[in-house]
């Protein structure tokens, strides 16, 4: 059998500043170890809660800490990153480095799965840091278009990177020797859909419009659609979006009435922006119902967005 271009091949083969190649690199090697950690489980006392709550105010799992740990020890130990900002510190941390790049990340996205055995992921993203000085907060807060670099790494039946540095999407599959393998070079959304995906026990706090637009789905052959529609929620944003990402569909996290003040549930510097950039780059959309995600402005780093993404004929639809 021949051997499939390893990621540091296929960076050669990407227009990519060496700052973010070089953490791109150091991230990949932290998500293998974090997908060690995440397969072991029990067999190193790894599941279960840690006892803290986060910025978000929720209960932190022990793979939460631990994931956090070992992505922010990885970076910080990497010269190319002058900063880092993770759902689950409340400040940033950053160094006196100058140059290089800021990475914002959700270390385990998802984690209310592991207890059930099912997918969780890392989500990355990567921005410039300040030139000239040290960078700070506010560094932090450009929007998802400046991004240099978005990924996430899938912890499902098989272990995936799926990165875009450039153009193109591209996804790797991590090999028995912890080598990350070019499986899919270029990621692309099918235009259109018939396949949702939306936490359907929030129906009744859902705007009109959004009732509107799931009902049209789920009223399929016979409503204005004039076909019926498959409904698909993994409760890890990781795996909707690689499932998009695969074979197209739409993913919702709407604004709901349970917090109105809230815009949505999801968090924009490490879950909106990065995947955002991703399904942009294979050809879908990402909005938040009213603009794109990535011209959104962020002005707090764990601020909340709604988020419609995917097909790009179905976002349209639905945002
Ligand atoms: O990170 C938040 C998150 O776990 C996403 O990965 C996922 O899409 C969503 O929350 C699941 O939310 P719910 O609890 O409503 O199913
Ligand atoms: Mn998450």
């Amino acid at each position: 059998m021949t051997q499939l271009p390893d990621l540091t091949a296929w960076l050669s083969s990407q227009t990519v500043d060496p700052a973010t190649r070089e953490a791109v690199l150091c991230v990949a090697a932290a998500c293998v170890e974090i997908g060690r950690v995440v397969a072991l489980g029990a067999i190193e006392d790894n599941l279960g809660v840690a006892g803290g709550i986060n910025v978000q105010q929720e209960e932190q799992k022990k793979l939460d800490v631990l994931s956090n740990d070992i992505l922010s020890e990885a970076l910080l130990a990497c010269p190319a990153v002058a900063g880092l900002a993770s759902e689950e510190l409340d400040t940033v941390q950053v160094t006196d480095r100058t140059g290089g790049v800021l990475v914002t990340f959700d270390p385990l996205d998802g984690s209310s799965n592991l207890d059930i055995n099912a997918p969780v992921g890392t989500i990355v993203s990567i921005l410039p840091a300040a030139e000239g000085r040290a960078s700070t907060e506010a560094d932090f807060l450009r929007p998802g278009r400046h991004q240099l670099a978005a990924a996430y790494a899938l912890y499902g039946p098989q272990t995936v990177l799926v990165l875009s540095v450039d153009r193109d999407v591209a996804s790797f599959t991590l090999d028995a020797d912890g080598h990350w393998r070019l499986t899919q070079d270029r990621m692309v959304v099918p235009e259109q859909t018939r396949e949702f995906a939306i936490n359907m026990s929030n129906q009744r706090h859902w705007a009109p419009a959004v009732r509107a637009y799931i009902d049209s789905c789920l009223a399929g052959r016979d409503g204005p659609r004039g076909k019926d529609f498959n409904m698909r929620w993994v409760a890890a944003m990781v795996g909707d979006v690689h499932r998009i990402l695969t074979r197209g569909g739409v993913f919702l996290y709407p604004w709901d009435a349970r917090e109105p003040d809230r815009p949505g549930k999801l968090r924009l510097l490490y879950e909106g922006a990065p995947m955002a950039l991703l399904i942009e780059r294979a050809g879908g959309l990402a909005t938040d119902g009213k603009q794109p995600i990535l011209d959104i402005v962020p002005t707090a780093l764990h601020q909340r967005v709604a988020i419609v993404l995917g097909s790009a004929e179905e976002v349209r639809l639905a945002g």
